[in-house]
């Protein structure tokens, strides 16, 4: 283990190697269902004066880890600081969804596109990561992200969230040739952010694919597996990624675990429509596996959660390679007791199931 990491639970699992119970950590642990995020929103006034602040994005970062013993931190930030830092122009209106003021209408719009600079427009990510480094000091490792390449391009090309992506989807029957060259500026942005994340002090990279599962089988393989592939090689040859674990989550996307798994990432982030025990059987030692609760689960009294946990644990069953999770972003209005009580169930299930029979 790194000299200066305390706990290293979720880089083991991350790498199929023993531990001695399963981590956690949750998707979006620092966000609105948490009291004191929303305070420290309100002083930064929006989400994105939030998430430009280094020294409230790490203190947002740090929240959910004084309440609960998470075994990894993730970085506070955005998918879509990528578009935003590409000159697209992103709002978040309170209470509404993602917004951007220039969304990409054209072929000449995507042409004018360029890979972002790492130590200009997106300078305040790594000094976030940065910061959020020194003030972790090793009790956990510190989780970079990124959106994938199919998923920025459909927020780019909506100008927003959609309910069924209508827009994104015509340009890439009708302009395929358009829709690759915006996936390849974004594969090479997203693989230099990602480097720049693992530079500036990030221990593991995750690549969210949020809407891979609105495609049919051929087009998620040419618009959204092979830009995740893309990500994935660029990482494995750079230097300062290459040895940090990488966890893709295709939310929707289980029909295509085996291909997956076949880009030679480290994880597979699993949403909950899928059972950990047949995710296993399917992609085998090959990946680990993070997830899946539903995230509904945590509106059930402590008791159901309880046992819907010691369920997904024993289902995995007491193989290394489990990083618990939920199967998407932690629901704003679940009781933070509710997922006090999901850590702790974790790690007490994962103990008993590690146990000598
Ligand atoms: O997980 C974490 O705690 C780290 C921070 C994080 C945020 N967004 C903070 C955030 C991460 C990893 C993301 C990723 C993200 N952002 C994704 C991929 C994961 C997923 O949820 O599928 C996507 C699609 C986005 C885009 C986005 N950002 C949307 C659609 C929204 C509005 C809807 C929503 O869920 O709130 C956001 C805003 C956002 N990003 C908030 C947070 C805490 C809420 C903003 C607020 O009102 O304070």
């Amino acid at each position: 283990m790194p000299a200066e990491l305390k706990n290293d639970r979720f880089l083991r699992a991350l790498r199929r190697q023993p531990t001695d119970t399963t981590p956690v950590w949750i998707m979006r642990q620092a966000g609105r269902y948490l009291p004191e995020y929303r305070a420290t929103r309100e002083k930064a006034g929006s989400f994105m004066a939030l998430a430009q602040n280094p020294e409230l994005a790490c203190e947002v970062t740090l929240q959910p880890l004084e309440r609960f013993e998470l075994d990894a931190a993730i970085l506070f930030s955005d998918i879509l600081t990528i578009p935003d830092a590409m000159g697209l122009g992103l709002t978040f209106a309170a209470g509404e969804g993602p917004k951007f003021e220039r969304p990409l209408r054209s072929a000449a719009d995507i042409q004018r596109l360029a890979v972002p600079d790492m130590d200009g427009e997106l300078r305040y990510v790594m000094d976030a990561v940065r910061l959020i480094r020194r003030e972790l000091d090793g009790r956990v490792p510190l989780i970079g992200f990124s959106g994938s390449p199919w998923t920025l391009a459909c927020y780019m090309v909506e100008g927003q969230g959609s309910r069924d992506f209508a827009r994104v989807k015509a340009m890439a029957w009708n302009d395929p040739g358009t829709m690759h060259a915006l996936l390849d500026v974004l594969a090479r942005s997203v693989a230099r952010y990602l480097s720049a994340q693992a530079e500036a002090g990030a221990q593991a990279l995750m690549v969210f694919d949020t809407w891979g599962g609105l495609l049919a089988p051929g087009m998620f393989h040419d618009f959204s597996l092979r830009y995740l592939a893309q990500v994935t090689d660029l990482l494995k040859a750079d230097t300062h990624a290459r040895e940090l674990p990488l966890v893709l989550f295709s939310k929707g996307a289980n029909s295509h675990l085996e291909a997956l798994a076949g880009t030679g990432c480290d994880g597979l982030g699993l949403d909950w429509t899928i059972s950990l025990a047949e995710a296993r059987h399917r992609v085998g030692e090959r990946v680990a596996l993070q997830g899946n609760l539903d995230p509904s689960a945590l509106f059930a009294s402590p008791d159901i959660i309880q046992r819907e946990v010691d369920a997904a644990i024993t289902a995995f069953g007491p193989h290394p390679g489990h990083v618990f999770n939920l199967g998407h972003g932690v629901t704003p209005g679940v009781d933070p007791e509710h997922v006090k009580v999901l850590i702790d169930a974790v790690h007490a299930a994962g103990r008993r199931i590690r146990e000598p029979a």
